[in-house]
């Protein structure tokens, strides 16, 4: 069960009475919890973590490490070596086509994409293979937005070595059979990376279950601080990757002309890292378990449920992606006859309701889907029934206020 005050645990919601946050998508909001936790981190424990020998030191290297097993037993990874600490899903990804893809391709080889791609999962296969001559090949979705077992196996060939797909598309909702797709890219001998910014702050992550390779999300999109994020690789192939950048940190040993690098994760982490928001995130994580995240499942399906009904109902709307309303996961893309969806954006500002319209960073998406932008929806557990009639009612009004009639 989800409180019914919950919104009261997020001060972004007590500060800014009425507002309506349909934006979750791109990020979410934070509760105090969090917000308290960067706080404590800087007021109680900061000193650079990893390097210093005393115990202010030792404490902010604890809380660091404290939050990658946090991380570790969140989403189901074998050991912490395997939990590296980025910015966001966009770096994890950018990490693992420099040092993972770029020394594993060659001239001939395949990157098969998914056409529900985030730009965050196909510019950095894009840039790979330019520079390695593989080719990068799609494997499209049917009309509601699913990848179908069948498509998938026929856009795979023996030169495929590796696959790529989100876990939950951020334009359309639908979830894609990670599990399924991975254990038949393993069989044709290529590895997978799931994008999993979207489904993490969702539902439950076991990256053992879905045999994924890498898996890549972002902690302000689950209630942490922007700024920090994840990247999970199964251990065997993080030994075998060189280091994405170099610097402070992640040596063993530095010669004039040479050095040896340091053990997993720290390998992968150059520089000061992000303590403070490591701190947060673990918070966030807390947070999630305090409520449980199967509570948080089940809410979210009841209030996509609701939307879908109240949204399918508004007169012009067309609602693109699955014909049933638990595939959209929260997620909602749309577009009002006759009404761009700035100005459907702009319009439900009036009314102090935020949400996302545009192209939302997968501009090939929507050119397949035969649409320039979209409005968007999306939901997180703390939304509540009246932020989706207030959103529907100022919907229906959107048409009258461009001048339409009925
Ligand atoms: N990836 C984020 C979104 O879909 C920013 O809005």
């Amino acid at each position: 069960m989800i409180r019914n005050d919950i919104k009261n645990d997020f001060p972004v919601f007590l500060n800014n009475s009425g507002i309506v946050y349909l934006d979750n998508s791109a990020t979410t909001q934070k509760p105090q919890s969090v917000i308290d936790a960067v706080s404590r981190y800087y007021e109680y424990d900061n000193a650079n973590p990893l390097r210093g020998l005393y115990s202010l030191s030792i404490r902010a290297t604890d809380d660091y490490e404290d939050a990658r097993e946090a991380v570790r037993q969140f989403i189901g990874a074998d050991s912490v070596k395997e939990i590296i600490f980025t910015r966001n899903t966009s770096e994890s990804l950018n990490l693992i086509s420099y040092s993972y893809a770029e020394n594993n391709l060659k001239e001939g080889d395949e990157v098969l994409v998914s056409i529900l791609e985030h730009h965050s999962d196909l510019l950095p296969w894009q840039r790979v293979t330019r520079k390695t001559g593989a080719k990068l090949r799609f494997v499209d979705c049917d009309e509601e937005g699913l990848i179908t077992e069948e498509a998938f196996k026929a856009a795979l060939t023996d030169r495929t070595k590796i696959v790529t797909m989100t876990h939950v598309s951020n334009v359309l909702g639908v979830k894609n059979d990670i599990k399924k797709f991975a254990e038949i890219a393993h069989e044709r001998g290529a590895v997978f990376v799931c994008d999993g910014a979207q489904s993490t702050p969702h539902m439950k992550i076991d990256v053992r279950d879905l045999d994924v390779d890498f898996f890549a999300f972002s902690g302000h999109k689950m209630l942490g601080p922007m700024g920090i994020g994840v990247l999970y690789a199964k251990e065997e192939i993080l030994e075998g990757m060189d280091p994405f950048l170099y610097g402070g940190e992640m040596i063993d040993c530095v010669t004039r002309l040479s050095a040896t690098y340091a053990e997993l994760p720290h390998k992968f982490e150059a520089g000061t890292v992000n303590a403070g928001g490591a701190c947060g995130l673990k918070a966030a994580i807390d947070y999630y378990n305090s409520i449980g995240i199967d509570n948080i499942e089940k809410r979210e399906l009841e209030l996509t449920e609701y939307a879908f009904g109240k949204l399918t109902a508004v007169p012009h709307l067309k609602l693109y992606g699955p014909a049933t309303a638990a595939e959209h996961h929260g997620i909602f893309s749309f577009t009002v006859e006759g009404v761009h969806p700035h100005d459907i954006a702009t319009i439900l500002d009036e009314s102090n309701i935020c949400i996302r319209a545009g192209h939302h960073c997968a501009q090939p998406l929507l050119k397949y889907m035969g649409v320039q932008s979209t409005a968007r929806a999306s939901i997180a557990f703390y939304n509540s029934e009246e932020d989706i009639d207030k959103l529907a009612a100022a919907l229906s009004e959107v048409r009258g206020m461009m001048g339409y009639g009925e």
